[in-house]
């Protein structure tokens, strides 16, 4: 059975270019749209440089990576989109401008055409508000680089049809990806989840508990993660990650469990935004040198566990008001950001009673909002329940 389709894929930035990708390889014909022609040759060059790569690696044959090449077209009018079934818009992080896409797109598709947005921090349903058919608009997430992240958010809007959206899921999982179900609240789940993972690690770094060097070396060492925050934030770049933390902050109207911090402010303000100006909290010149942590076991047990019950306490809050469901956050948690385990299974793993100590002792201390613990943890704890079952 031939179950391929024509995506149209809007934007050729670095998303739009790794979804046609993924797209063409799962053999669809994709429609590559621009309205900038430099933009729409860098992407086909970068996407034959991958096939290629794969291909001498033996991935894929050549004879694949031809075929996969040969499902790309490159088009400067938006008209190209006509007989598209889906497209996947990936343009510009403007509301007004997407909106204004949206409207066009509306009078040129088909009507069973459907319409996905894979906006970081834009409500769907206000993207899907600009149509005249906003059932059909859904929210379809990937992650950086598309073609290697399994992990995909699908996100129904308020207005999104049921069916629609089902189709929507069903296209993305036939190319090979994972999709969780997320509410079309700020961040979905990951951008949500995540957040603490760089905010409590600056924050202690701001109040001179530890340098950078040492609470990465807490989580990789100690935590078992892949990344520490401050390599991580680096790698991403200050002003992206710094952009992403005062979205959300803001749609959460102000929630001081998402404030950004000072310090990546001034970094995102002075340039050092990480390994791509070759500075960030560490220095990425040709002779420079790591700072060597302070291996101190106690105090590196004291800053992985406080960032990883602040997460905890966030995945614990999402599940609370529904983002997702258990099994989704903690996909989203291990497939979107490589953490080595689920959050929520984690949870259960130093046990529900300890969370609840270890955020109390934090609110305690501070006083301050940010540091609540999620009053679904405390019933958990009260009636003594786990967020999986255990086999003993
Ligand atoms: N970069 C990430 O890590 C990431 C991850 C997930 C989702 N997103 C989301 O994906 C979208 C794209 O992000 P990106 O990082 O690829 O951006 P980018 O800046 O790399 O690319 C955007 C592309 O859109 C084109 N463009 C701008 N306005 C246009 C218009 N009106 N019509 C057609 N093309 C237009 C630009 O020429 C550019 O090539 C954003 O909504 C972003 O929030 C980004």
């Amino acid at each position: 059975m031939n179950n391929n389709i024509t995506i149209t894929v809007l934007g050729a930035g670095s998303m739009g270019t790794g979804i046609a990708q993924v797209a063409a390889t799962a053999g669809h014909k994709v429609v590559l749209y621009d309205t900038n022609p430099e933009a729409l040759k860098r992407a086909q060059a970068f996407i034959l440089k991958m096939l290629n790569r794969s291909a001498e690696k033996g991935r894929i044959s050549d004879a694949d990576a031809k075929a996969i090449f040969s499902r790309l077209y490159l088009a400067e009018d938006l008209t190209a989109a006509q007989e598209s079934d889906l497209v996947i818009e990936a343009i510009i992080e403007n509301l007004e401008i997407k909106q204004s896409v949206f409207k066009k797109l509306e009078n040129i598709v088909g009507e069973a055409c459907i319409l996905a947005s894979n906006t970081s921090s834009l409500s769907i349903a206000s993207i899907a508000a600009a149509c005249g058919n906003p059932e059909r608009v859904v929210g379809i997430h990937f992650f950086n680089p598309a073609p290697l992240m399994k992990l995909v958010e699908i996100i129904p809007a308020i207005q999104t049809d049921d069916a629609v959206l089902k189709k929507a899921r069903t296209w993305i999982d036939e190319m090979g990806k994972l999709t969780v179900l997320a509410r079309d609240t700020p961040g979905f789940i990951v951008n949500r989840v995540a957040r603490p993972f760089y905010g409590e690690a600056l924050r202690i770094y701001e109040e001179g508990i530890a340098e950078p060097a040492t609470i990465d070396w807490a989580m990789t060492e100690i935590g078992g993660f892949r990344m520490g925050p401050f390599t991580l934030m680096d790698y991403i770049g200050n002003d992206i990650n710094y952009t992403v933390t005062a979205t959300v902050f803001k749609a959460f109207y102000y929630d001081p469990r998402y404030r950004p911090a000072f310090t990546q402010q001034r970094l995102s303000e002075a340039g050092y935004l990480g390994r791509k100006s070759g500075k960030g909290y560490y220095d990425y010149g040709e002779n420079s040198v790591r700072p060597e942590p302070n291996k101190d076991t106690a105090l590196g047990n004291q800053i992985f566990s406080r960032i990883l019950v602040m997460l905890i306490n966030e995945a614990a809050d999402a599940l609370h008001l529904r983002i997702a469901n258990r099994e989704d956050i903690d996909l989203a948690m291990t497939k979107g950001v490589n953490y080595p385990k689920g959050l929520l299974a984690w949870a259960d793993e130093i046990g529900i009673d300890n969370c609840v100590k270890q955020m109390d002792a934090l609110y305690d201390e501070y006083h301050e909002d940010r540091y609540r613990c999620s009053p679904l943890l405390r019933r958990m704890q009260r009636k003594e329940e786990t967020f999986f079952e255990h086999i003993v």
